[in-house]
């Protein structure tokens, strides 16, 4: 079935009388819906609901939600403009990090934005970065002692912010500032998915540790931001970089856009660019971890691409089964496990009818995990990416990145850093568990390992 065949009609249409009620999924409890098992069981429940339809109602308390459960249906969704941003998801991301950027904006204002934003992420402005991404790569597995355990969470992020900093916003302070950027974000996530799944808005004003902690990190986040512009703007220099894109992008009208939305815009690509990133590092870790048989393969296939030289940038495109690694881990773990929509308009989609101000809500969790896409749907097999297989998998059932107006821009930058990192890691160490490591899911604005820690064993 292609998009087009499942593109929804206009209730205006004569079509409009035979659009019928999403069902309820089954499983709703008086007053709570189906919220107590949304929050006990995220991850079970969403992939649970196929079952129940391909479009179904939920009831969180007294609102309905509307969620999406099949491949064809959330490109359908992600490409149709009668759903934009918004939503729960979104509402409470910008009271954190601003409204004015990239990640939030709808309408004009969006389509500006990726145009500032869109050529730092272009395929030949990567091998500009190549330097930096060999560079961290690199730094990470000098930075770890054979036989010492690796706090995975902090080396990952790290990694991460780095990456996004140095090459994105480019200057000598970004060293300095990096670190502190990933101590931040690091406080700034973890907090911000308390509030959105238990939002208790006064109790996180109380002078608590956490929120003290939590507080402290967002505003020096925020501080962190106005300093980079700030001195980005005395140095009278005008890299070609994404930040300077920002400073000189204009509004409609041709006028300089306002600092708010300077500010916002760096906040917008910052944030998503490091917990991703972060979190799917962890679980390439964990992954080379449990999958010795992998770890050795992706080892082998550096060092024929290589010849035993470091790896670098010019490398990546040659690693295809580290490559595949990298997609196989991104379907069962995908960093970005739930993704929110709102109807604009009286709208439908697969032929049930959606009412203007809808939620909508799907996981690219469940999608990619669905047995009826995947053969031996739970089992990490990178070969199933493999030119003579690819092929079965049917269209929107691995869309990490999503698809449409608001398909993640740095989808090849993060691909490039990744496969980067998985060969520099692998060439030089296999990974085992250290004692008191947790390798079981923490779901948050991102999934990722409760607390990896692993040790590092030279070849
Ligand atoms: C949007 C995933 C890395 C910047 C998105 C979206 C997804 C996604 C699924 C779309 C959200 C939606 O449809 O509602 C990922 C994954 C990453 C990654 C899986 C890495 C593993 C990055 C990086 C950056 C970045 C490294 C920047 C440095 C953005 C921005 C948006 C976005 C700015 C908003 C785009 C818009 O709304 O137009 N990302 N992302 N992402 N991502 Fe990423």
């Amino acid at each position: 079935m292609t998009v087009e065949s499942v593109r929804p009609q206009s209730p205006a249409t004569p079509q409009a009388s035979v659009l019928r009620e999403p069902p309820l999924a089954q499983g709703a409890l008086p007053v709570l819906g189906h919220g107590l098992r949304l929050v006990r069981d995220p991850l079970a429940f969403m992939s649970a609901l196929r079952d129940h339809g391909d479009v179904v109602r939920l009831r969180l308390g007294p609102k309905t939600v509307y969620a999406v459960t099949t491949p064809e249906l959330t490109g359908a969704l992600a490409l149709n403009p009668d759903f934009t941003i918004d939503g729960p998801l979104w509402e409470s991301l910008e009271g954190l990090l601003g409204k004015e950027g990239v990640a939030t904006a709808n309408g004009p204002r969006h389509r500006r934005q990726r145009r500032t934003i869109q050529p730092a992420f272009r395929l030949d402005a990567l091998p500009g970065y190549g330097p930096v991404m060999e560079e961290e790569a690199h730094a990470l597995t000098e930075r770890w002692r054979p036989g010492e355990t690796i706090d995975c969470t902090s080396e990952s992020f790290r990694v991460a912010v780095r990456i996004a900093a140095r090459c994105l916003l480019r200057g000598d302070f970004m060293d300095e500032r990096a670190e502190r950027l990933s101590v931040d974000l690091a406080t700034v996530f973890r907090g911000m998915y308390r509030r959105m799944v238990i939002p208790l808005g006064p109790l996180y004003r109380l002078p608590f540790p956490a929120n003290r902690e939590f507080n402290r990190a967002l505003a020096d986040l925020h501080l962190l931001v106005d300093e980079i512009v700030a001195e980005r703007r005395a140095s009278g220099q005008r890299p070609d970089d994404l930040l300077t894109a920002l400073l000189e992008a204009k509004d409609d009208n041709g006028d300089p856009i306002g600092e708010q939305e300077i500010h916002d815009q760096v906040v917008a690509i910052l944030t998503p660019g490091s917990e991703t990133v972060a979190s799917t590092v962890m679980w390439l870790l964990q992954v080379l971890a449990e999958h010795p048989e992998h770890a050795e393969k992706v080892r082998t296939e550096v060092e024929s691409v290589t010849g035993g030289r470091p790896v670098g940038f010019e490398h990546v495109r040659s690693l295809t089964h580290t490559n595949n690694v990298v997609v196989e881990a991104m379907r069962l773990r995908p960093a970005v496990w739930i993704l929110t929509r709102r109807a604009v308009t009286d709208t439908a989609l697969g032929g049930y009818r959606i009412p203007a101000g809808a939620d909508i809500v799907y996981s690219p969790y469940a999608i990619q995990r669905d047995h009826r896409s995947y053969d031996r749907h739970l089992d990490f097999d990178p070969d199933r990416w493999l030119p003579g297989r690819a092929g079965n998998v049917p269209k929107y059932a691995m869309s990490p990145f999503s698809v449409g107006n608001r398909k993640c821009p740095s989808d090849h930058f993060s691909m490039a850093q990744l496969t980067l990192i998985t060969a520099a890691v692998s060439a030089k160490y296999r990974f085992e568990p250290a004692d008191g490591s947790d390798d079981s899911t923490r779901v948050g604005i991102t999934l990722r390992p409760h607390n990896l820690l692993l040790r590092a064993r030279p070849w």
